[in-house]
């Protein structure tokens, strides 16, 4: 792996800049054209070039969207990170990177790891998943391996750009301990593990200011607080105040601004609005990256198409999951005699989205050529197309796949989301298959029990008919090999081993944002919280159609045991728990063996468990393997917004194992115990219950409750007869007046105790309470 700006590189950067003018430094700040940096011929300063990604290389060769090189189509994120293998995606990425090498290009344009939030999302294909361990963990290994080969990466849309409504100028109303336990999760990871050259900063605004001049996001926690190394590139137009966003740390601006950016750049340098010692800075971090990545180019770079597809096709098969089998896969070839391939996705494959991210694939497979390849002549295959492209279908098209589907042995349908239901510049309106498809489920069910669905779409879809059917495949926009890969499922030339990467619910009203998305005027309030995806149908007790990490193998995996080296732990010691799988089925096979871990009895609202880590493992009939997991301080900890950092309370945590997020057979208890932190000084708005918190202040609340009693007339702990809930009047001894007072004074602001308590407690008593409090800290 490249580290980015070594000491050297910088140095060239910052001399080169010492020779520049106002005019050269400001016009590096904005693209040249669409897609490359300006370059500054007289002091050897080449320009750049970067397209997108993430999932292939769209190289355009015109202005035309569509029009672009010949390039592998792996499969989307969505599918990548169905396959929960880190190992594969770091391949996946470095053969894009070397295809990037052999067409000239720098940087790839992405991964985007933002959070599935809603699953009307209209990007939801080009995003890993709901969950920020597994897309953080699996941008790290794109971004390893895209640069492995000397390219850049830009991790995009940074942050809370979950929709396409309104996308330009949509403010992301996100609290801050949803913030940083949801939506920057998989930024921070990606950056702590993987440097990427640049993070592409998104269009909408954060908490009322645009990511493009946030400090908050690019310079406090990107760069001070994660150590970022590289630069940031905004999104294709979504600069609003340039001089704004190069005082927050947005270094690069695309595409061009045509000259507007660089003339308002001199311009405040010139007004004394902005020191040109922070342009230098930021012209010098910029040019660092150009030179990094001038000096990694390697123009004689080639690469083989059929390489790249045979691993494109590996993906696509371990992307599949399985979401359901009641035995019809995979496919008795010795019993079966006709197989009827239904739906026009099998001729047609969808296979990736539409939008920036849209590849000219090299070439692209068909699933029903393909299922014909692998099953050979001795097996009739067919086929009927029982919808048209827009999905749209009619009693003609929809008899004579019935027909064909009641005389085969088997019947396959495939269905899923035209292109123009899921797109970069839209979010869906509904999570439904359209119409045709539905109603060709459910005519080829009723008429052959054997019936299996194929399923191709970047997104979470309801399946009405889910019941009716024998078996169903979610194959994702599965890329260029998506057919060959659906064929290896469905004959069980490849063990499924794909599991969800995002909840599949029942009805979009089940959704955890559903009240909420898209938001309305230019607003859309993250209400939900921390509560996205399956943390939030677990704590509501909502049963999912298909939960996340759900998927389903040829074979059997066991889990055995679970152990770990202490129940009790410190936080910043961590654990490390190993767990035992054995495939007890008979057939090899891959299983995802996913942790997570919960808080018994947290202050704060927690999700019910949170996924802490995950394994891909490969198992032989009967074998038997063992994993082992480090837990750290960060997987107990919640972010505590009144001290903004992550904290861990002492107290039970419970690990569960196992191979989805609703089947996890492996328990154990850690006791945990925190480690002391540095706590903010007490102040006059504390309230009283805070010097509770503080075992160093229990001394000095007890003080205070104790006057407080007094004051109310309450000598000691005793019950006192109170008055009656009922409020007629009656005494009432369940209620504890002492308890009562003692609940009154602790919700105070700590300075009102002055004047509460008639004067018990006096200013400089109260003054005097303070003061202890705040010396004893340790
Ligand atoms: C998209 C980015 C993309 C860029 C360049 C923007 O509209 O949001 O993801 O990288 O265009 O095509």
């Amino acid at each position: 792996m490249f580290t980015i700006q070594p000491i050297e590189t910088r140095a060239e950067a910052e001399a080169l800049v010492a020779q520049m003018t106002l005019e050269e430094k400001a016009s590096l700040t904005s693209g040249r054209d669409f897609w490359s940096t300006q370059p500054i011929e007289r002091l050897g300063i080449r320009s750049i070039f970067m397209t997108d990604g993430p999932h292939g290389l769209r190289k355009a060769t015109s202005s035309n969207f569509a029009d672009s090189v010949p390039a592998t189509c792996f499969p989307t994120a969505s599918a990548l990170a169905s396959t929960w293998n880190v190992d594969l995606v770091r391949e996946v990425g470095a053969a894009l990177g070397t295809e990037c090498q052999a067409n000239g290009v720098q940087i790839l344009l992405g991964p985007g790891v933002n959070m599935k939030r809603s699953p009307l999302g209209g990007r939801n294909f080009e995003y890993f998943s709901e969950d920020p361990l597994l897309a953080g963990r699996l941008a790290a290994a794109f971004i390893q391996g895209v640069q492995s080969q000397g390219v850049g990466t830009s991790l995009k849309h940074f942050a809370a750009n979950n929709q396409e409504f309104e996308r330009m100028s949509n403010d992301s109303i996100v609290d801050e301990r949803t913030l940083r336990e949801l939506y920057l999760t998989a930024f921070e990871t990606a950056v702590r593990e993987a440097q990427p050259w640049t993070v592409m900063c998104a269009y909408n605004k954060v908490n009322g200011t645009y990511a493009s001049e946030n400090t908050t996001l690019l310079h406090e926690i990107l760069k001070r607080e994660w150590g970022f190394e590289g630069i940031v590139v905004s999104d294709w137009g979504a600069v609003n105040d340039r001089i704004a966003g190069i005082r927050a740390g947005l270094h690069l601006e695309m595409p061009t601004s045509l000259g507007s950016s660089n003339r308002a750049i001199v311009a405040a340098v010139r007004a004394g609005d902005l020191e040109e010692a922070r342009l230098d800075e930021v012209v010098t971090e910029l040019l660092a990256t150009l030179l990094r990545a001038q000096a990694e180019a390697m123009p004689a770079t080639t690469f083989d198409t059929d390489d790249h597809h045979v691993l494109a096709r590996r993906a696509a098969d371990e992307a599949i999951v399985l979401l359901k089998n009641e035995g019809a896969l995979p496919l008795d070839l010795a019993k079966t005699k006709r197989v009827a391939v239904i739906g026009a996705f099998a001729q047609s494959p969808r296979y990736q989205g539409a939008g920036s991210s849209r590849v000219r694939p090299t070439k692209l497979e068909s699933a029903l050529a393909a299922l014909q390849a692998l099953i050979g002549s001795d097996v009739q295959l067919e086929y009927a197309a029982g919808y048209a492209a827009d999905g749209s279908s009619d009693d003609t098209s929809i008899a004579e796949a019935k027909r064909i589907a009641a005389a085969a042995d088997v019947a396959v349908v495939f269905a899923g989301l035209p292109g123009s239901f899921e797109s970069e510049g839209f979010d869906r309106s509904n999570i439904d298959l359209p119409d045709g498809h539905n109603r060709l489920i459910d005519a080829i069910a009723a008429a052959q029990p054997r019936t299996v669905v194929v399923l191709m779409n970047g997104s979470a879809v309801a399946m009405p008919w889910a019941g009716k059917v024998a078996a169903i495949v979610e194959a994702w926009l599965g890329g260029q090999a998506c057919g060959s890969a659906i064929a290896d499922v469905l004959t069980g030339r490849t063990n499924p081993s794909g599991k969800l990467s995002e909840t599949f619910p029942h009805r979009l009203e089940d959704t955890p944002a559903s009240l909420d998305f898209p938001g309305l005027r230019g607003e859309a309030r993250y209400g939900e919280g921390v509560f996205v995806g399956y943390r939030y149908y677990d704590a509501r007790k909502v049963e999912p159609l298909f939960p996340f990490g759900h998927g389903l193998s040829y074979t059997v995996f066991s889990y055995t045991a679970i152990t770990v080296d202490a129940t009790t732990i410190n936080d910043v010691e961590g654990a490390r728990v190993r767990v035992r799988v054995r495939n007890t089925g008979e057939r090899a096979g891959q299983e995802v063996i996913q942790l997570y871990v919960r808080e018994r009895a947290p202050r704060v609202r927690r999700p019910e468990r949170e996924l802490r880590a995950f394994a891909k493992v490969s198992l032989e009939p009967g074998e038997e393997t063992e994993v082992t997991f480090a837990l750290g301080r960060r997987d107990f900890a919640f972010w505590d917004a009144s001290v903004h950092d992550w904290a861990v309370r002492s107290g039970k945590f419970d690990v569960f194992v196992g191979g989805s997020s609703r089947d996890l057979p492996l328990r154990l208890t850690l006791h945990v115990r925190a480690s002391p932190v540095a706590l903010p000084p007490l102040t006059r708005e504390s309230l009283i219950k805070e010097f509770a918190d503080r075992p160093w202040t229990e001394a000095v609340y007890a003080e205070i409750i104790e006057k407080a009693q007094r004051s109310f007339g309450i000598g000691g702990p005793e019950t006192e007869p109170g008055f009656s809930r009922e409020g007629d009047g009656a005494p009432d001894a369940e209620i504890n007046m002492h308890e009562m007072v003692q609940a009154l004074v602790r919700e105070m602001p700590a300075w009102k105790i002055v004047h509460m308590s008639g004067g018990a407690i006096s200013n400089e008593e109260f003054q005097g309470f303070l003061q202890r409090a705040n010396q004893q800290r340790p």
